[in-house]
């Protein structure tokens, strides 16, 4: 049997940041591309959600979808989202906490407190809201009766993307090399905390990835030029890269790996 064959998803997948053309939206169209069928996603803007879902749609039509448009550092939003996902399919089996933002380059003594607050506000209080109302879920629900039944009962599976700037330092970005850290630091605690339930809490830290994020303006691109020459492996990643990553943690393949950091870099982090 490939490895291809045993990733099956017959659970319903979550997946934040879904919207346009990055790791989100990547990760989203993976899910069903390996058979998922019930996916619900979730981004700040509904016409950038209406490219994923039609993306989606074009190749699975089966694929049901519930979408619903937010700010996932809003408390009240991501609690009505986790609602409504329920109402709508039931449960939560693997949740990907994928919207973040990067900032301007600043150095600390550069950097407005409104802007340290935006950045960890989004990237770790939103990432930790949107982790506690699917935790909150999937302890309340029977182990998935469909999951490999060579494999442990697994009852959820949740995957942070952090970065591999919350591993290593790069200059001018102190918030989000601090709010991805959290990230990852939170990631771990909640491995701990949930394990006996039967649930996996892993995350991903991205290299530079060709997305909206990295790619929107000259400025950024040469910004981020260094990191990209100083991976061994000398190229931007592509989100279906991450996605593969991220559906692999979900998967029954790691029934074994909890509260890991995966870098997804290029080799970034070893050089
Ligand atoms: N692209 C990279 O090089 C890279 C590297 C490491 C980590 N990451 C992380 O990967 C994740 C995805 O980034 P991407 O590269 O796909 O960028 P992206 O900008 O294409 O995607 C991020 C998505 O998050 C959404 N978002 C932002 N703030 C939000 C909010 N408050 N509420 C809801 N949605 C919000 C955006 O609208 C966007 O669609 C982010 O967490 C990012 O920090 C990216």
């Amino acid at each position: 049997m490939t490895m291809t064959q045993r990733y099956t998803f017959p659970g319903v997948a979550v997946i934040t940041g879904a919207g346009g053309t990055g790791i989100g939206a990547a990760v989203a169209k993976s899910f069903a591309s390996t058979g998922c069928e019930r996916i619900a996603i979730t981004d700040l803007n509904l016409n950038s959600l209406d490219q994923t879902r039609q993306a989606i749609l074009a190749s699975h039509p089966q694929a049901r979808l519930v979408i619903k448009a937010g700010d996932i550092s809003d408390e009240s939003f991501v609690e009505s989202f986790i609602d409504e996902v329920v109402a709508s399919f039931g449960r939560v089996d693997y949740a990907v906490n994928c919207a973040g933002i990067l900032g301007d380059a600043l150095r600390s003594t550069e950097t407005p407190t409104a802007i340290f607050d935006q950045i960890n506000n989004v990237n770790y209080r939103g990432s930790w809201l949107c982790s506690r109302a699917e935790l909150g879920q999937m302890v309340r629900q029977d182990p998935l009766a469909s999951h490999d039944p060579t494999r442990a009962p697994q009852r959820g599976a949740i995957v942070n993307v952090a970065s591999q700037l919350g591993i290593v330092g790069r200059p001018s970005a102190p918030a989000y090399c601090g709010s991805k850290a959290a990230v990852i630091a939170m990631t771990r605690s909640d491995a701990i905390d949930y394990s006996e339930d039967g649930i996996r809490v892993n995350c991903v830290c991205p290299g530079v990835i060709e997305t909206p994020m990295t790619t929107y303006s000259e400025e950024v691109r040469e910004r981020l030029r260094p990191a990209v020459e100083i991976a061994p492996m000398k190229r931007m990643g592509k989100p279906e890269e991450v996605a593969d990553a991220v559906l692999f943690l979900c998967s029954p393949l790691a029934s074994f790996v909890q509260g890991h950091a995966l870098v997804v870099d290029g080799g970034y982090v070893i050089n």
